[in-house]
């Protein structure tokens, strides 16, 4: 393997610890204890995996979470009244609703109904707008942490290709965005991209996000690219990200595995956004 490993859950844990001290300073000088209330609905076990995940986390740098965990035929009403309800607490400093949301309950309604202040999710219009145009806002959780990463290479992104595979809202576009604001040139690839070999082969930073097993190979790859693998997929059992893990590692210059790379990442940004909203609001 000529790779690097960029090892996410080694990054993680420090990047954790810094966020713990920031925690402790925050309530020994102003007595303030970042809150986080996570909404969950229905009982999709991915997402509750997440969420306890979310909850660990938080627990273990001295965020303040409150989990609910509410019935699947929940009406979109009632969730939108513990939404504002958790707006106007100014013991909550992050709002996030777990995604998906049962069919019955619209995601555009809820997502907007969060306050752009506590979005902690970066997925309310207003904070997808000050990305848009350059302004200070709450950034995706897994685009930001997929950006620390590609710091963690010491790979000038600046001038460089950045080739994204997926256009999702949660990831493709957000990232793509913020690869722009680094000044590399960025292309996104989808599902009607001609020739999507042709273009990841040009790519110096190649994020793949399609949430299709093993799509980029070994021949995709420009050797000595960074490849940032955002897949979670279930094969048999097992999980497999979107890139071909070990034939790709003999060519890439730069790895991300799954599980381990991208994934710790998502959920320590998470903390960091929760932590930057009470340092911002919680005076
Ligand atoms: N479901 C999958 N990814 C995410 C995420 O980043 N935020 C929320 N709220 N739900 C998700």
């Amino acid at each position: 393997m000529s790779a690097q490993i960029l090892d996410g859950k080694r990054l993680a844990a420090a990047l954790r610890q810094q966020i713990k001290k920031e925690v402790d300073d925050l309530r020994k000088t102003r007595g303030l204890v970042p809150g986080l209330a996570v909404l969950l609905v229905g009982d999709d076990p991915a997402s509750q995996s997440y969420v306890r995940g979310k909850e660990k986390a938080s627990a273990e740098v001295g965020i303040h979470s409150v989990v609910e965990h509410l019935p699947g035929d929940l009406a979109e009403e009632v969730l939108l009244e513990k939404i504002d309800r958790y707006n106007s607490d100014p013991a909550i400093h992050g709002i996030l609703v777990q995604l998906p949301l049962p069919g019955h309950i619209s995601q555009d309604r809820v997502i907007h109904r969060i306050s752009p202040e506590k979005d902690v999710d970066g997925f309310h219009p207003w904070n997808v707008g000050r990305l848009y145009s350059d302004g200070e806002g709450f950034i995706p959780c897994t685009p930001a942490g997929i950006l620390e990463m590609v710091h963690r290479t010491g790979v000038d992104v600046a001038g460089r290709h950045a080739v994204v595979v997926g256009r999702s809202r949660i990831v493709g576009r957000p990232v793509a965005q913020l690869l722009l604001r680094e000044n590399a040139t960025v292309t996104i690839c989808h599902s009607k991209t001609r020739d999507l070999p042709g273009l990841t082969r040009q790519a110096d930073i190649l994020v793949a996000a399609v949430g299709r097993p093993r799509l980029i190979t070994a021949d995709m790859v420009k050797p000595g690219a960074v490849v940032i693998d955002v897949g979670v997929n279930r094969v048999d059992g097992r999980l497999v990200g979107d890139v071909d893990f070990e034939p790709v590692a003999e060519v890439a210059g730069w790895i991300t595995p799954v599980p381990g790379g991208v994934g710790p990442m998502t959920i320590t940004m998470l903390l960091s956004n929760t932590l930057w909203s009470a340092k911002r609001t919680g005076k």
